[in-house]
């Protein structure tokens, strides 16, 4: 538990310096780093520019898979997760571009899309620390409620609450926001060697609460990190409002 938002970031950017300078990664055995998008993670962001700036950190040698994408709006969209991870991380850092992957849902064959996906998460050695964030329904990437904690890869239908909150991106008009998005599984989340969550705010108090405080269970995904040896959440204040 941190005071703030900025502090959430700024502990959870040295948190993964450390880890990828500890690993010394080269280009044969890069870091492979899954990352979310949400307002949540911008500080974490921030921060690990910053760093990089300071010569403190590179990306050289990272490899990063990004958790999900809004399926059928065009990759340049303002909104869509391509854009914001370029504008708000990979453009002011070192990584090279094609060591960036991101789920494209503009492609015919979605479900092509997911299992290839899957398959070059697998090719790179797996994820080694897969950083998440979660919504006020608490579902990890795009995992809703009711998901299958057993899930990979796939097309998803956003829960309406998910759709009213990200409308707020989208002008406030709830008709433009995208019905569908390509996710990561929980799976998927799993398999990753670390996982570490942001959570910040009063509104995410009440899925933080049930995620770790109620049993596993397929309603608020997030619990599903109960289940993993080595799983980190960070959180504000505001956010243990219902602990
Ligand atoms: C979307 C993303 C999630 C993210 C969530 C939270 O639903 N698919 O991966 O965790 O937004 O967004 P914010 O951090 O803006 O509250």
């Amino acid at each position: 538990i941190r005071d703030d938002p900025t502090a959430v970031g700024d502990y959870i950017a040295n948190y993964i310096a450390k880890r990828i300078n500890d690993f010394a990664p080269t280009p044969e055995k890069p870091f492979v780093l899954g990352l979310p998008t949400g307002s949540s993670p911008i500080p974490t962001y921030k921060a690990l520019i910053k760093l990089v700036q300071d010569g403190k950190l590179s990306f050289k040698h990272v490899v990063t898979f990004n958790m999900d994408e809004y399926v059928g709006l065009p990759r340049d969209h303002p909104e869509s997760y391509h854009t914001f991870m370029f504008r708000e991380f990979f453009s002011h850092i070192d990584i090279p571009p094609t060591s960036v992957h991101l789920l494209d849902g503009t492609v015919k064959d979605l479900v092509g899309e997911c299992e290839a996906y899957e398959a070059s998460i697998r090719a790179a050695g797996g994820i080694e620390l897969f950083l998440g964030g979660i919504g006020e329904d608490g579902h990890i990437a795009f995992n809703e409620p009711g998901s299958s904690l057993a899930s990979r890869t796939r097309i998803k239908t956003l829960a309406y609450d998910t759709i009213l909150a990200n409308a707020r991106f989208f002008n406030n008009d709830i008709a433009a926001v995208p019905r569908m998005a390509l996710t990561v599984g929980v799976g998927t989340v799993l398999d990753a060697r670390e996982v570490v969550v942001v959570v910040t705010g009063q509104r995410k108090s009440l899925a933080l609460s049930r995620a770790i405080e109620d049993g596993v269970n397929h309603l608020w995904t997030l619990s599903a990190l109960q289940l993993h040896p080595w799983a980190l959440i960070v959180v504000d204040e505001d956010a243990t409002a219902e602990l």
